[in-house]
């Protein structure tokens, strides 16, 4: 399938319309960002690894019963997904304390947080994404009640996939973040899971294995990432 218009052109990534409506090419590229782009560069490899880490996430879920936009890979970058109506709204879980949580609540990082926190974000950049309630969804019709409820129960089921799948590769998953959408009426995961959008920590030191690598100074993104994919015994060309 080829590409055609580009129909959205994110951060790190680019969807293209192709000759089916109902399904997009998502590329990944090495473009990486944090704050609010206010940190930028372009790291060989970093589009074809999560690419890969995404596609090896998306199946799994997908395969444990979660509704995903994935279809299949169709090269190092691209990835072919369904055409969804997506929601502006970013769904969080938290299972320790990193990041924002710590600076808006002053919780430790690393506590462990049980229940995992839930949280809402509004997908809006000029807004700097700000952290919003099932009521301004509702009241701003961002998302329905029920859309919610839905949007909630999945994130939740994702982490209880992923929580023993990441633990089994020797990490922590420490938060991340999803976006949905609607197929044929059908609330599906979209957007990416890859170490982009989540926090993975070394199960026994700690070690941050994530966006928190370029965010903070801490070495070398692309062999984190690397090494996340390693441990997950996702194959790289
Ligand atoms: O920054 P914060 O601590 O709120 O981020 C929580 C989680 O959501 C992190 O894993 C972060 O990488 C992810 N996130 C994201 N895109 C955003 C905001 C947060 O992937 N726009």
């Amino acid at each position: 399938m080829d590409k055609l218009n580009a129909l959205y052109q994110g951060k790190a990534k680019t969807a293209w319309e192709t000759s089916d409506p109902d399904r997009v090419i998502m590329e990944f590229r090495n473009d990486t960002s944090a704050f609010d782009g206010g940190k930028t560069a372009s790291l060989e490899r970093k589009g074809l690894i999560n690419s890969a880490v995404d596609s090896f996430v998306m199946q799994h879920l997908e395969a444990a019963g979660v509704p995903t936009h994935f279809e299949r890979r169709i090269d190092a970058n691209h990835v072919l997904v369904k055409r969804l109506q997506m929601l502006p709204v970013e769904c969080v879980v938290r299972n320790r304390a990193s990041g924002s949580l710590c600076r808006r609540l002053g919780v430790e990082e690393g506590a462990e947080l049980n229940p995992p926190v839930f949280e809402l974000f509004l997908k809006d950049d000029a807004l700097h994404d700000p952290m919003i309630t099932q009521s301004h969804c509702v009241t701003f019709g961002w998302a329905s009640a029920e859309q919610l409820a839905e949007m909630e129960a999945l994130t939740h089921q994702v982490n209880d996939v992923l929580k023993p799948l990441f633990l089994d590769a020797g990490m922590i998953l420490v938060d991340y973040k999803l976006e949905f959408g609607l197929f044929n009426g059908q609330m599906v995961l979209g957007d990416e899971f890859s170490p982009d959008g989540c926090r993975l920590w070394d199960a026994q030191t700690h070690r941050k294995l994530d966006k928190d690598v370029f965010r903070q100074d801490l070495g070398d993104l692309v062999e984190s990432y690397q090494e996340v994919a390693h441990r997950l015994g996702v194959e790289l060309p």
